[in-house]
């Protein structure tokens, strides 16, 4: 089957199924036959079903791993009460049975090998009165640290860290507390944070304007903000841990299909997904490596893989246990998907394409054009078959002349942390990080060189020891001059290309994505916080639902979006 080492270790280290002793009791190839299998069985409930023939064509698609679901799907699929979804939101509300009800609820999640998404919004802030006990309120903040201690002590049924999305709006009175909040070593590691910043607040921003701090509690006004010096603090933070990242609200609300059953007050752990409270979401990513033909994209292999994907995905919300009566509803209401990509770099160096080259750029919105198309053909198909989401009518598509959807969403761009290793391609839409690792296995340190570099410099001739130890040192080809300019600027890493690139590749893949694009907009260890501040800007200006940065060498305690596979 082809598989690199590495993803044989993750396999047998977190995926392949086991005995009560720990032993490994499948291979591979019987791993992805069981989730084919699992998936395929929800035919039978269909009139038209034909269990048989999509369980073939599911096999085909995982065992090439051209197609990969998330992690769940791969780890539970087939186990009883196999829990299937990665993203998930919960409401935080102000009462104290509120906030551990939710706790409990997150525990339960957790436990599945699920990633939960808090907005601690609606918690009054600190120093605010509690009536029943004529005390005063302990803020959003002291909360959050009670939600990650329970963290540390719930392993994901021992497969996966834990990973959580904390946010608090920009107009919450204890937003300073937050966003510094990460600054202290150790604190809330197991949270990505982000302020959900509104338009209002970006208007302020860009003319030094003041805007209200109001109690969710009360509605009262408790004070003003001058915008620019929130900014800053969040820049600082940013520039310092990586954390907070934004979440421009205003902007994913107005993208809200269903508005009637709520808003977006928060996404999932790593930020590509918004959802409503009690809202799941069920993730897959195409390996784009794998359709690379003839020096360009195959765009017909490429659609009949979205039109599987996209039945899997579906299928998959009727195969999965959820963990909470509540989510079931509303995941079996809207049917969310999250069809996306990984691979994306190396697509662009099989094609010859620079990251960061206008036609890298163009094509990125070509290809997500055409896979969001082909994955909205693929669900109104099955919307034809099996009926819309029950929620249907009251979404905005209702009004739309269109045939209805048989998923309220489809596309997402997720991190792909682990699935980039099994599929042993590059993360998500990211620019390679290195061309060299040093990995330790059993107790030795391995170097591992960029496959397609390999491959590159010996077709073209230029592989050498001296090559290879020169970026095992440095871990890119700059200023190696023994290399035509060319092939270094195709095989340019994260940190050679200027924080505009990145931000214009995010925001091209956004503008055909229904929910939102995961990217780290990797800086050098010498970027200033004014360049923290130029992206955070320029992602809100270029139309981004989000933006995280992550300054090299900058301390951060959370690393969810990597593999967690250490
Ligand atoms: O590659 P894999 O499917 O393992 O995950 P990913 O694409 O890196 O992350 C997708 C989503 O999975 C995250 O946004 C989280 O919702 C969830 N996740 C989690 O719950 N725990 C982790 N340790 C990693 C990811």
């Amino acid at each position: 089957m082809e598989l690199s080492a590495n993803a044989l270790a993750v396999l047998h280290a977190r995926y392949l199924l086991k005995d009560e002793r720990g032993r490994v009791i499948e291979s591979p190839r019987e791993m992805f036959g069981r989730i084919a299998r699992t998936i395929a069985a929800v035919e039978k409930r269909y009139p038209n079903g034909n269990a048989p023939c999509w369980e073939e064509r599911f096999f085909q698609l995982l065992s090439t791993r051209r197609f990969l679901p998330n992690s769940p799907t791969i780890m539970n699929a087939g186990k009883p009460a196999g829990q299937l979804a990665a993203c998930f939101v919960l409401p935080v509300d102000d009462s104290l049975t509120g906030i551990f009800e939710t706790l409990k609820n997150a525990a339960l999640i957790l436990q599945s090998g699920g990633g939960t998404g808090f907005s601690f919004s609606r918690l009054r802030p600190r120093r605010d009165i509690v009536r029943s006990t004529g005390g005063i309120a302990s803020g959003p903040v002291s909360f959050m640290k009670i939600y990650n201690s329970a963290t540390d002590v719930i392993k994901q049924g021992g497969a996966r860290r834990g990973a959580n999305m904390g946010i608090l709006r920009v107009d919450h009175p204890d937003i300073v507390e937050f966003i510094r909040i990460k600054r202290t070593a150790a604190e809330l590691a197991n949270f990505n944070i982000s302020v959900a910043v509104t338009d209002r607040f970006m208007a302020e921003l860009a003319a030094d304007g003041t805007y209200e701090l109001v109690n969710p509690r009360s509605g009262a006004v408790t004070g003003t903000a001058r915008a620019r010096e929130v900014f800053d603090e969040i820049v600082t933070s940013a520039w310092e841990t990586g954390d907070p990242g934004v979440i421009f609200i205003d902007r994913i609300n107005r993208a809200n299909p269903t508005p009637q059953l709520g808003s977006f007050e928060s996404t999932n752990p790593c930020g590509e997904q918004p959802l409503l409270p009690y809202e799941a979401c069920v993730l897959g990513s195409l390996n784009l490596a794998r359709y690379a033909r003839d020096g360009a994209l195959d765009y017909p292999a490429l659609g009949d893989a979205v039109r599987t994907a996209v039945r899997f995905l579906d299928n998959t919300i009727d195969a999965n246990s959820y963990p909470l009566p509540a989510i079931e509803a509303m995941h079996k209401g809207n049917r969310k998907i999250g069809l996306g990509v990984m691979g994306w770099a190396d697509l662009l160096v099989l094609l010859g394409l620079p990251y960061n080259h206008p036609a890298a750029f163009a094509l990125a919105r070509t290809a997500m054009k055409f896979i969001r198309d082909t994955a909205r053909q693929a669900s109104a198909a099955l919307a034809a078959e099996r009926g819309p989401f029950p929620n249907f009518a009251r979404s905005i598509y209702a009004a739309q002349e269109l045939p209805p959807l048989r998923n309220a969403t489809v596309t997402t761009i997720a991190p792909t942390g682990t699935l980039a290793l099994i599929a042993d391609c590059s993360s998500g839409i990211e620019p390679y990080f290195a061309l060299a690792y040093k990995r330790l296995v059993l107790d030795r340190e391995l170097t591992e060189v960029n496959r397609l570099f390999l491959r590159f410099a010996e077709e073209r001739g230029f592989a050498s020891p001296e090559l290879l130890r020169a970026i095992e040192r440095r871990g890119s080809l700059r200023g190696v001059r023994s290399i035509p300019t060319g092939v270094r600027r195709l095989f340019r890493t994260a940190l050679e290309i200027p924080l505009e690139d990145h931000i214009e590749m995010q925001a091209a893949f956004q503008e055909y994505t229904d929910n939102a694009v995961s990217k780290t907009i990797n800086l050098p260890h010498r970027a200033t916080r004014e360049d923290v501040a130029r992206a955070y800007r320029l992602a809100y200006a270029r139309g981004c639902k989000g933006v995280t940065v992550f300054r090299y060498g900058a301390k951060k305690g959370t690393l969810v979006k990597f593999a967690d596979v250490d």
